[in-house]
């Protein structure tokens, strides 16, 4: 089967990025690449679009789909953290646009076979970057229960973390655990019947976000792109950052209103001893969720927020 694009909000990241030909823009999630492949043909002629992906199956898709746009694109196989690494090596200053749409893609879940999905019999890896070391099966067979509970909580605020890292220690005890499944079945078995059944979403469903947000490192990424944001973009340039969890959409907006702060001397200093210039200001002051509609037809888009800001 090919490599599936279903991009959030398509028409409002366009919108917002405020592309024209000739200007340079970064997707540093190309996923998919369908937000790449409208933006590319937005900045025909004369621009050039970067798109970025740790995960190598997401660099060959593009390859193949952004291919009629060779000359004006350059892929990258690496992680947007270190986006101003990239732009040095091909002598970029600042650009137009940087769009990051966070977490996983759908062909990841589907079709990667690294254990993203509960409902799949895979090995427990969640590796979107194969060359690192640290999967799933290294957190869960060998962090302390203690470090677990605190996992689970903290990245899945999972209200039975306790008891689930405790079964996960004792079941490991006896073999190592090696599959989703084998870990879906101790979080069913841990988990109180009744309570299992009025919850909307699978008893696996936040165990399973907490060891994958853990395993990729990406709040630590994100939190590292996001101080870099204004040295990355030239005056006029926006960032649009779509999140899927409350811990990610808390680190854009708090490292944005930092850049987005006025002086902050007391009102009784004669002068600014502070010396903040606002270098961001807010494109949209609350973020936008997708319609309706959306939500309707990819129920994946459910929790997207999108925050938008430009460089002054
Ligand atoms: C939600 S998908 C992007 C979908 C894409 N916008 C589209 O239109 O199809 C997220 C992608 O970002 C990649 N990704 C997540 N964190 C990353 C990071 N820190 N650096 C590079 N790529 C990352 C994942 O491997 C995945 O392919």
């Amino acid at each position: 089967m090919g490599f599936v694009h279903t991009s959030v909000m398509p028409a409002e990241v366009l919108a917002y990025q405020n592309l024209k030909p000739g200007d340079v823009c970064v997707d540093g999630t190309l996923g998919g690449a369908g937000h790449a492949l409208s933006a590319i043909q937005a900045i025909l002629p004369g621009g050039t679009l970067i798109g970025i992906d740790q995960d190598l199956d997401a660099i060959t898709n593009a390859q193949n789909l952004l291919h009629p746009f060779k000359q004006n694109v350059i892929l990258v196989h690496d992680n947007f953290s270190c986006l101003s690494t990239i732009l040095d090596r091909h002598g970029i200053k600042g650009v137009n646009a940087i769009l990051l749409d966070l977490g996983f893609s759908l062909n990841q879940i589907t079709q990667a076979k690294r254990g993203f999905s509960f409902n799949r019999d895979e090995p427990l890896d969640m590796r979107m970057d194969t060359r690192q070391t640290m999967t799933a099966q290294t957190i869960v067979n060998t962090f302390e229960q203690k470090m677990l509970t605190d996992l689970f909580f903290s990245l899945g605020e999972e209200k039975f973390s306790r008891s689930i890292a405790r079964a996960i220690v004792r079941q490991r005890q006896v073999a190592p655990i090696k599959t989703t499944l084998q870990l879906t079945r101790i979080i069913l078995d841990t988990v109180p019947k009744g309570r299992a059944a009025s919850q909307k979403i699978h008893p696996a469903t936040r165990i399973f976000q907490a060891l994958r947000i853990a395993v990729n490192r990406e709040l630590e990424n994100l939190a590292t792109f996001m101080e870099q944001v204004p040295d990355l973009l030239v005056k006029g340039g926006r960032i649009c950052v779509i999140s899927f969890h409350s811990l990610e959409d808390r680190i854009v907006k708090q490292q944005l209103k930092k850049f987005e702060a006025r002086c902050t001397c007391p009102k009784d200093l004669p002068r600014c001893v502070c010396h903040a210039e606002p270098t961001m200001r807010p494109i949209v002051k609350k973020p936008l969720t997708p319609t309706p509609e959306e939500t309707a037809a990819n129920p994946m888009a459910r929790s997207a927020r999108l925050r938008v800001a430009e460089r002054v």
